[in-house]
């Protein structure tokens, strides 16, 4: 996630870009630039690190023009630098161009036009698109950006300057959001409505697959046939801050809403066309490397440890690796057994958490090889591991997190499936299967989303509830774990979670007439029995809430409530079953007048030990 921002009109671009930006920091801040247009040629004036960095930059030499465009950063491709954060241009400075998105076929494009001649000086997906523009390029800057698009994959939205068009943009998109700000003698781009908030209210949100060319007075909108639309100016009825949050209440609901996004941007660009294989271009192991490891260490904290006890069961059951899984600060305090067959897997969100890296910097020294999972590039964690995995979720704003998880989960699968497939240890037909299902995960995860209201009731049925118990079985345990962390972090109920054949060895004492209990019984091979420790439960009294796949009919013969998922495989399905432990915990929060994004004691990053 990264935001772009574009202006032309008659005032001096660079004061709605970098205003334009700051309002648009939620969507990256590792790195910011701009690129205005003085009449002759394009200038561009870039920093790594928050906007302010770029502001001081440019406090005595900003660059003058009417046009320009702008970007703040969310580090995806190459890690936070100068030469890295957009604008990108091409050879010869005729065009420049900011990018919110992934590239995904930039390797083969860059390849091909080093060999033509071009030089590159940044390590991004993005800058292909710059000289691909220029090489494409015959005089006609609409045509030039259609080529543009013809050739690359992947999800975008873009802006585009051209010198030899000193008062036109061209803006496109496809999976990534962007809007055009309706001015008088001025118009606006923007990823989103915050930076333009304050210029207009009247906007064209853009579709995929359209195109449009900006001028100070017109803004002409087609398709990619050249076809022109007539777009319905959206009229913002926002304030500021509702406009930075989508216009959700709070970021935790934003980005649990973002998380079909999230988790299509982190799976895409890892799996073939045909579904039958995943493709690591960042690993790039062999059959050899793999079978090295005899053990495999996964390692983190919180929310990350529960995406790491799923991971563990994907490893195990799919690539058959023994795994010992470890909350982060307990590791190196107890002597772990690891050698040169070992690989440790650190997972964390911000990549800074000071445990994590600490347990992450004892298996180097102890001879591991480490691999981290994190969404933040060029964090401590992503420069400290051997390899990184990066999970595509974008920033994560509020404390509780929600993308990030899901985002983990598919990481873990696409890792275990990734050295199965290397292994041996999983048919093609299986591979396909479960390929097959995962790409219509973000899809399935916006139909769960679309079912809130029974989930709305319950919570405000049971938010002054004092306890509240989660159980399941297997990969049910693991989401039941991270289920009543949400609730605790930020509704502040005391919430247990158990592995539900373990009830009956002295935690049923505490159930009683009443008391809330969320069984999840979605695993086939331990259904009956799940549903033997529910039959325990109910005849203490409890309110019953069962979570169930929607091609289950018998779990709701035994309990209270029942909230159903899409059906998917067994494997799959925790990133299904969390969604409505999100929201519960969430409208738990709100019911109770929680201070949802940032819960009391809390820190999003946790940098102390
Ligand atoms: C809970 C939560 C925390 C983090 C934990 C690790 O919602 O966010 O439990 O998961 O502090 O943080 P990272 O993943 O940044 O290492």
């Amino acid at each position: 996630m990264c935001g772009i921002v574009g202006y032309v009109g008659e005032k001096q671009a660079a004061n709605f870009l970098i205003d334009g930006l700051t309002k648009l920091e939620y969507r990256g801040y590792d790195s910011a630039g701009i690129a205005v247009f003085d009449g002759e040629k394009i200038n561009v004036a870039k920093s790594v690190g928050r906007l302010a960095a770029l502001k001081e930059k440019i406090k005595n030499n900003t660059p003058e023009g009417v046009m320009g465009i702008g970007h703040t950063r969310w580090a995806t491709h190459g890690r936070p630098s100068d030469v890295n954060s957009h604008p990108h241009t091409d050879c010869s400075g005729k065009f420049a161009i900011v990018h919110n998105g992934i590239i995904e076929n930039f390797m083969s494009l860059k390849e091909e036009l080093i060999a033509k001649g071009h030089k590159f000086v940044s390590e991004t997906d993005t800058e292909v698109v710059a000289h691909l523009i220029e090489d494409v390029y015959e005089g006609d800057f609409v045509e030039a950006v259609n080529k543009v698009l013809n050739r690359i994959e992947g999800s975008y939205s873009l802006a585009f300057m051209c010198q030899d068009y000193p008062d036109t943009l061209i803006c496109t998109k496809k999976d990534n959001p962007l809007v055009i700000g309706l001015g008088e003698g001025e118009n606006f781009i923007a990823s989103d409505i915050p930076a333009i908030i304050a210029y207009t209210r009247r906007t064209y949100i853009m579709n995929d697959g359209e195109i449009a060319v900006v001028k100070k007075d017109s803004i002409w909108v087609t398709d990619r046939k050249g076809n022109p639309i007539t777009k319905k100016v959206f009229e913002v009825n926002w304030n500021a801050e509702a406009a930075e949050k989508g216009g959700y209440e709070h970021f935790m609901l934003k980005e649990i809403h973002e998380q079909p996004k999230a988790v299509r941007d982190t799976i895409s660009p890892r799996i073939n066309k045909e579904n039958t294989q995943v493709v690591l271009d960042e690993l790039k192991w062999t059959k050899e490397y793999v079978e090295n490891f005899n053990k495999i260490y996964i390692v983190a904290c919180g929310t990350a440890y529960h995406a790491g006890l799923v991971g563990k069961y994907y490893i195990e059951k799919l690539a058959r690796i023994p795994v010992e899984i470890d909350i982060a600060s307990e590791f190196r305090y107890r002597d772990p057994i690891i050698d040169e067959h070992t690989l440790t897997i650190v997972i964390s969100q911000s990549g800074e958490t000071s445990d994590t890296l600490a347990a992450l910097k004892e298996s180097k020294r102890l001879g591991a090889k480490t691999l981290a999972i994190t969404n933040v590039v060029g964090s401590s964690i992503a420069r400290e591991a051997d390899q990184v995995m990066y999970t595509w979720a974008g920033p994560e704003i509020a404390v509780a997190s929600t993308k990030a998880y899901t985002t983990q989960l598919v990481t873990m699968f696409l890792f275990a499936m990734y050295v199965s497939g290397l292994k041996g240890t999983i048919t093609t037909e299986r591979t396909h299967e479960l390929l097959t299902q995962l790409r219509l995960l973000p899809d399935e995860i916006n139909r769960t989303l679309e079912d809130v209201e029974p989930i709305k009731t319950f919570a405000k049925n049971y938010a002054f509830n004092n306890d509240v118990f989660y159980i399941g079985r297997s990969l049910d345990y693991n989401v039941a774990l991270e289920g009543s962390l949400k609730l605790k972090e930020i509704s502040y109920i005391h919430a247990e979670a158990y592995a539900a054949g373990e009830l009956k060895h002295g935690t049923l004492a505490l159930i009683e007439s009443g008391v809330p209990v969320i069984a999840l019984a979605t695993q086939k091979s331990v259904y009956e029995k799940t549903l033997s420790n529910i039959k325990e439960v109910k005849a203490r009294d409890a309110v019953m809430i069962g979570i169930a796949a929607e091609d289950d009919n018998e779990l709701e013969k035994y309990v209270d409530h029942v909230i159903k998922v899409p059906a998917t495989d067994e494997l799959l399905i925790p990133l299904l079953t969390v969604v409505p432990l999100q929201l519960l915990a969430y409208y738990a929060a709100i019911t109770r007048g929680c201070d949802v994004d940032k819960p009391r004691n809390l820190a999003k990053s946790v940098t102390v030990e």
